[in-house]
Order: C-alpha cells, then sequence, then structure tokens
C-alpha cells in the first residue's frame, strides 16, 4: 500500500496544462496547497524554428503526457483512487495542443467517474497568486502579461472578472519575443532581454509609450516593437554599433512604465487596495521592481508569483478547478478546446 498525504474530506485535484509548449500535471490538496507540479518544457524544440511550431506541441504533448501525469502522481504520494476531481485547461491556447490535455482529462473523469473542469488558462494565471499567497482572497486588480495575452482585470470574487482593458495587438511577451528575434537573441526572449537590461542604460533610446495617459486601459506594443526594429535597422544602415544591453534597457522601461501606470490607475479607479501580477511576464524583474515602487508610493498591496508559477504551469489550473468544483460547475464530457475562450463573468 503507498503511503500518502491524503486524509478524510481532502479535495484532491489532479490538474493538466498543455495549452502552449508546456506538458503539465499537478496534484493539489484544498485547491492552494501543491503536492506536485510536474512541468515537461518543450523550448528545446522549438527553439531551432525561433518560436512555437503548433504541430510540433501537440505532437511532444502525446509523447509525454502520460508520463508526465504518473509523475505527477508518484509524487504526490496519491495513486488514482485518491483523485476528487480532474482540471484541465480547455481554452485560450493552440488547438491541438488543448486537444491532448483535453483527451487525456476526459478519460481520466470517464474511467474513474470523477467529475472534470474545464479551465480558462488566462484564469489560471492570476490564481498562480492563490498558491503563492495562501492568504489572498479576491477583490483585487490583476495585471496578466504573458506571451499571448495582456489583460487588466477586476477580479470581484472567485469566477467573477471585469476586464478592464487589454492589448489591441501584440501581447506584452510577443513583444518581448519579436525584439529579441530582431536583436538575433534567441527564443524566448523575454528572460532573455530581462537579463541584458539589467546591464543597460534605460534612458539610452527614447522609445514610444503607447496609450500612456489616455483615459483607455488598453495596451498597444506592436508600436513600440516597430520602433525597436526601425532604431536597429537604421543603425544597421548607418554603420553604427547597436548595444544591445541599451535597447533592452530602453524597450523594458517602454513597456514596464505603460503596465505599472495603468494597473496603478485602474486599482485607484476601482478602489481595490491589490494588485496582483501573473503570466510569463511577471518573471519580469523590471516589471517587479517598478509596480514594487508604484504600489508602496500609493499603499496598495503587491503581490506576484515565484518564477515557476508565472509560467504555464498545471498547479495554477488546478487551483481555478477547485474553486469551481467548490461551486459546483461540472464540464460535460463533450468539452472542445476553445482556442480564443475570454475570460469574463460567468465563465466555466
Ligand atoms: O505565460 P507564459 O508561459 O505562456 C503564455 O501563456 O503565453 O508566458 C511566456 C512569455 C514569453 O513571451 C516569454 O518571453 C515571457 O513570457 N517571459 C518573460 C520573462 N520570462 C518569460 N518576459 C519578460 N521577462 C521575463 N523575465
Ligand atoms: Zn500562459
Amino acid at each position: 500500500m503507498i503511503e500518502t498525504a491524503v486524509e478524510q474530506n481532502e479535495i484532491i485535484t489532479l490538474a493538466i496544462e498543455t495549452s502552449c509548449d508546456e506538458t503539465s500535471v499537478s496534484v493539489l490538496k484544498n485547491g492552494r496547497n501543491v503536492l506536485s507540479n510536474i512541468i515537461y518544457s518543450q523550448i528545446e524544440q522549438h527553439k531551432k524554428f525561433g518560436g512555437v511550431v503548433p504541430e510540433v506541441a501537440s505532437r511532444q504533448h502525446i509523447e509525454k503526457i502520460n508520463e508526465v501525469i504518473e509523475l505527477a502522481l508518484s509524487e504526490a504520494k496519491i495513486t488514482y483512487d485518491h483523485i476528487s476531481h480532474v482540471g484541465v485547461t480547455y481554452g485560450p491556447g493552440l488547438v491541438g495542443a488543448l486537444l491532448v490535455g483535453l483527451s487525456a482529462g476526459k478519460a481520466l473523469s470517464l474511467a474513474k467517474e470523477i467529475p472534470l473542469n474545464g479551465v480558462n488558462h488566462i484564469e489560471g494565471h492570476i490564481y498562480a497568486n492563490f498558491i503563492e499567497h495562501p492568504n489572498l482572497e479576491p477583490p483585487f486588480v490583476a495585471l496578466v502579461v504573458s506571451g499571448g495575452h495582456t489583460h487588466l482585470i477586476h477580479m470581484k470574487d472567485y469566477g467573477d472578472y471585469e476586464i478592464i482593458g487589454k492589448t489591441r495587438d501584440d501581447a506584452a511577451g510577443e513583444a518581448f519575443d519579436k525584439v529579441a528575434r530582431a536583436l538575433e537573441l534567441g527564443y524566448p526572449g523575454g528572460p532573455i532581454i530581462d537579463q541584458l537590461a539589467q546591464r543597460g542604460n534605460p534612458d539610452a533610446i527614447d522609445f514610444p509609450r503607447a496609450l500612456l495617459g489616455e483615459e483607455s486601459y488598453d495596451f498597444s506594443f506592436s508600436g513600440l516593437k516597430s520602433a525597436v526594429l526601425n532604431y536597429i535597422n537604421k543603425q544597421k544602415m548607418k554603420g553604427e554599433a547597436i548595444v544591445v544591453e541599451d535597447v533592452a534597457a530602453s524597450f523594458q522601461k517602454a513597456v514596464v512604465e505603460v503596465l505599472t501606470e495603468k494597473a496603478i490607475r485602474c486599482a485607484q479607479d476601482k478602489e481595490v487596495n491589490t494588485i496582483v501580477l501573473a503570466g510569463g511576464v511577471a518573471a519580469n524583474s523590471g516589471l517587479r521592481d517598478s509596480l514594487k515602487k508604484a504600489c508602496d508610493g500609493n499603499s496598495i498591496d503587491f503581490k506576484y508569483p515565484s518564477l515557476k508559477l508565472c509560467t504555464d504551469n498545471a498547479a495554477m489550473i488546478g487551483c481555478v478547478a477547485y474553486y469551481n468544483y467548490l461551486r459546483g460547475q461540472r464540464s460535460p464530457l463533450n468539452l472542445n478546446a476553445v482556442p480564443n475562450l475570454k475570460i469574463g463573468k460567468g465563465i466555466f
């Protein structure tokens, strides 16, 4: 008999995340206590293409999913019989990638006769903060910045969200990745730019701050990205050197300034005293520092997840699934992948 940490009346969530290029499975106890969080990253497979190749991602998920499930169970010291319900990302994301996790989740739900809870990936990023900060409760303003999304969200309660602003074009992480590609720095670009920026002069180049100071809470990063590309081309044509550290620092400052200003103004507008940072770009040291300073200066509490919980992982998905489960929500076994799934009131 396997020794297990499960006691009676505890809710055990098995969560699956395959929306992009991480195959991840997690086991959680009572929503916020992570017993295991296995993340198999496909970055090495996609690096040579300079970005995620959807077909390669789907195939990798298929190859890894069963092994990752087994690993998550054994690290959590539980068996299939201990699982109370299954949480799985069903959007937004790459359709083929999502379908792999969704199929695995459905199979488990059907075979073990346990409920299935479909989870919105963006919601998952926000909930990473509930795992990191056990006493955190809504309401708060969440700034979700990832490779695919840039959202300012007023989370009023569990499952109750108001979208205050979003990107009109590129996501923040996408801008980081595209600028890094133009500088020939490799993929994913965010962490590399972050590192270089720490050694550069953020005031060396005056890149544009789109929609800064305007009433709108929307973001736009494609103009900034083009400005960086133009700068690089001009320097090359003039035969002048490009100081990558300065370009990285100046670009990052332009992104960070806009994100910080809008997040603070939004919290003040909504009269909430907590800002929560989420998504892969939440790993950015410049963004964390800037928001921390601005929050301190405005008596706002600032929360962000540890690096492992910033980027895609199944623990954050399991946390959402748990709260959905508690509210009695159940997903049907014909639940489909929704690549452009939105976040809002009344979603699953
Ligand atoms: O949340 P995530 O893992 O995947 C999506 O749901 O999109 O985010 C990945 C994104 C990539 O664009 C990556 O470049 C960015 O997060 N990222 C960063 C940093 N670490 C990851 N961006 C800026 N600074 C970082 N330190
Ligand atoms: Zn993500």
